[in-house]
């Protein structure tokens, strides 16, 4: 089978389409046929080997989004049958419950191969039915930025209506947590540094819009904007270069969901605006197959759709690469197997 693959050294020189034996399933599998691939920031960092000693060895396949239609079951699976369409849950190792460790230990695209091959075989109880109203582009989306924004609004941040909940830029991670909050009967403030996506935003819903390049004193603004003392969630992705002003925003007793470091990842804010608003600062990485299949129900009863940028032919991942790495995307860039 085709597979694109950072083959044998780790350098973005390196990321190559190569060939593997076709797998198979064995007892307690299934097999993918791939439909869809779908990029997230992280996926930038692997061929330079960002995620350090833990990694797989190389060869290493590419990417930790993807949905396949099973073409293979393995003796023992009930749940799953031929022609289904499943994605392959991020951590491989994270059914449920608290983070540890040890469900935390394999991710696709890093610790273990990716979903950038035309088959997948997987243990059957780390995959997971997508809602039928999407595409297979849209349905390709969801395991990684969909649930990283899921389980920071719903599973820890426990968002309710009436609340108000800030997102910063309009990457994937962010425009899911729009949604989301949305779809919690929350407010939205949202950041880019363009106006043109900022009209964007506007038209999914978003209440109140800053720009954080021609403000970039944007924190107290959102305050203000948000009324009842401040914010009362804030999805951070910028880390050090939006942290202070995040805590500028937030009201006292808010969530800060430390989600990516984009602007940089020293502590570089003050933090005693940590202590004397008693801000609770949470970090996440993605989340479980529950947190998966609670934010697929909502997906499928409310009809809501991922925001897909643009999609690319798989011969193009490096292209789609460079258009991520240029930021001019707004939500979601995907690759058709
Ligand atoms: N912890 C987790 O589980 C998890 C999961 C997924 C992603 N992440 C992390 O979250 C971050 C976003 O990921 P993503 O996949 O959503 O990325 P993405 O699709 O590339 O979106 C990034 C967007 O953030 C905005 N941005 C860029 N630099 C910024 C800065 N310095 N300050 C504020 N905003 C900035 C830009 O929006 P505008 O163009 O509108 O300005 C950009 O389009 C990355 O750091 C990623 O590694 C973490």
């Amino acid at each position: 089978m085709r597979v694109f693959q950072v083959e044998n050294a780790w350098s973005d020189d390196n990321l190559r389409i190569g060939e593997r034996p076709d797998p198979v399933a064995g007892p307690g599998e299934v097999r993918l046929r791939m439909l869809a691939s779908a990029l997230n920031y992280r996926d930038l960092l692997v061929p330079r080997r960002g995620y350090g000693s833990r990694m797989q060895a190389l060869p290493l396949i590419m990417l930790s989004d993807g949905v396949g239609r099973i073409d293979q079951v393995g003796s023992g699976v009930d749940a799953f049958h031929i022609g289904d369409r499943v994605c392959p849950l991020f951590f491989s190792t994270w059914p449920g419950g608290e983070p540890s460790s040890e469900h935390m230990a394999r991710s696709l695209g890093c610790e273990s191969d990716g979903t950038m091959a035309e088959y997948m075989v997987v243990p059957a109880a780390t995959v997971a039915h997508v809602p039928a109203h999407l595409d297979d582009t849209e349905a390709a989306t969801l395991p990684t930025a969909a649930v990283t924004a899921w389980r920071a609004l719903v599973t820890e941040g426990r968002v309710k209506a009436g609340d108000t909940v800030l997102v910063q830029g309009t990457g994937g991670v962010s425009l899911f947590a729009l949604q989301f909050a949305r779809l919690l009967g929350a407010r939205v403030i949202c950041t880019s540094s363009s106006d043109e996506k900022l009209e964007r935003v506007r038209e999914m819903g978003a209440d109140v819009t800053i720009n954080y390049r021609s403000t970039p004193e944007w924190g107290r603004i959102a305050r203000d904007a948000a009324g009842n003392g401040g914010v009362d969630h804030v999805i951070e992705v910028g880390g050090q270069g939006t942290l202070a002003q995040s805590l500028r925003a937030v009201r006292p007793g808010g969530t800060l969901s430390l989600i990516g470091v984009l602007g940089g990842g020293a502590m570089d804010a003050p933090l005693g605006l940590v202590v004397t608003r008693h801000v609770r600062l949470q970090g996440i990485t993605v989340g479980n197959r529950e947190d998966f299949l609670a934010m697929s129900r909502a997906i499928a009863h409310s009809g809501m759709r991922p925001v897909v940028d643009r999609s690319f032919p798989f011969e193009e991942l490096r292209e789609a690469m460079q258009y991520l790495a240029s930021g001019r995307h707004f939500g979601k860039i995907c690759i058709r197997h």
